[in-house]
């Protein structure tokens, strides 16, 4: 299961280690976290062999044009202390006018140079990510997006089901708003397991969905990590998908965000 970070806590190459040495092995950030420093040091640092971990970054929506994401991946790549990632990302799609086939060439690029093992995108709709498809000359491999239990994201998965793409979900604990959910705590409390343990299986037995969950707390760490030996009845898991509600989008930036399905 993926682990990722943002640039909140001060120590983010201590964090890695710490999640490295816990058995996480995809690591999740971008070049707009200002993380990928801290995150090159935890990976020294770990121990654990480059060629063990699943390393994603993403280009941020400023680099768009050819030679500025080409720029921008060479950045991360050096910050990463690393010749390659493992899947890069496009952050979110541009609102500038920058044409799509210019930028999913340059990520297509980025792939040939074998500066990225794989790519995708993240934060496009249904629509954008066909077009981005059909537009790469490399075939794009996940659709990062927001997804919890309050928000419904049937219509995606089901597309990246159809198109064999790896549906990557973020803000998997709803950014710390499911663990007020009442539904929750109580098919928690009868599993014996914990808000963030649940809410992270329901993500997980659905099934092609890789979770990145965030945390800076080892104890958090572990406990996300512990998810895969018990499973969640069809009652529970329907009872967690009927919390979905309209206002359960989080990362919705305005003027950036695309027409959401
Ligand atoms: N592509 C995009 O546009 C985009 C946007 C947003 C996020 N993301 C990615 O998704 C990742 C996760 O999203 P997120 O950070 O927004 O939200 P999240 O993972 O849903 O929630 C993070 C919060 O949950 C807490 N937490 C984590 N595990 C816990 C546990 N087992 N028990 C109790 N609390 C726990 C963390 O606190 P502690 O540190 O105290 O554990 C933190 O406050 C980010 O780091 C980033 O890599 C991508």
């Amino acid at each position: 299961m993926p682990e990722s970070f943002q640039g909140r806590s001060g120590n983010c190459a201590g964090i890695v280690a710490t999640a490295l040495k816990l058995g996480y092995r995809h690591i999740d950030t971008a070049w707009k976290y200002g993380t990928e420093e801290g995150v090159g040091q935890g990976i020294r640092a770990s121990g654990v062999p480059r060629k063990d971990i699943f390393l994603c970054t993403k280009v941020s929506h400023e680099y768009l044009r050819a030679a500025d994401f080409a720029r921008s991946v060479e950045q991360s790549l050096k910050r990463l202390q690393t010749d390659y990632v493992d899947l890069l990302h496009v952050h979110w799609p541009s609102t500038d006018g920058i044409p799509l086939s210019e930028t999913m060439g340059a990520l297509a690029q980025a792939k040939r140079a074998g500066k990225a093992r794989h790519v995708g995108v993240a934060n496009f709709n249904i629509a954008l990510t066909e077009e981005a498809m059909r537009l790469c000359p490399e075939p794009l491999v996940s659709l990062q997006a927001e997804y919890h239990p309050y928000l419904d994201q049937s219509k995606v998965l089901a597309f990246c089901r159809k198109a064999e793409l790896v549906f990557t979900a973020y803000c998997p604990l709803g950014r710390g708003r499911l663990f007020r959910e009442p539904v929750i705590a109580e098919i928690a409390r009868a599993k014996g397991r914990t808000v963030a343990q649940v809410a992270l299986r329901w993500l997980v037995q659905q099934g092609n969905i890789a979770l990145i969950p965030r945390s800076s707390n080892p104890q958090h760490m572990a406990e996300s990590l512990d998810v895969f030996d018990f499973t969640l009845t069809d009652e529970e898991m329907k009872r967690i998908f009927a919390l979905k509600r309209p206002d359960g989008r989080i990362a919705n930036p305005a003027g950036r965000a695309p027409a959401w399905d």
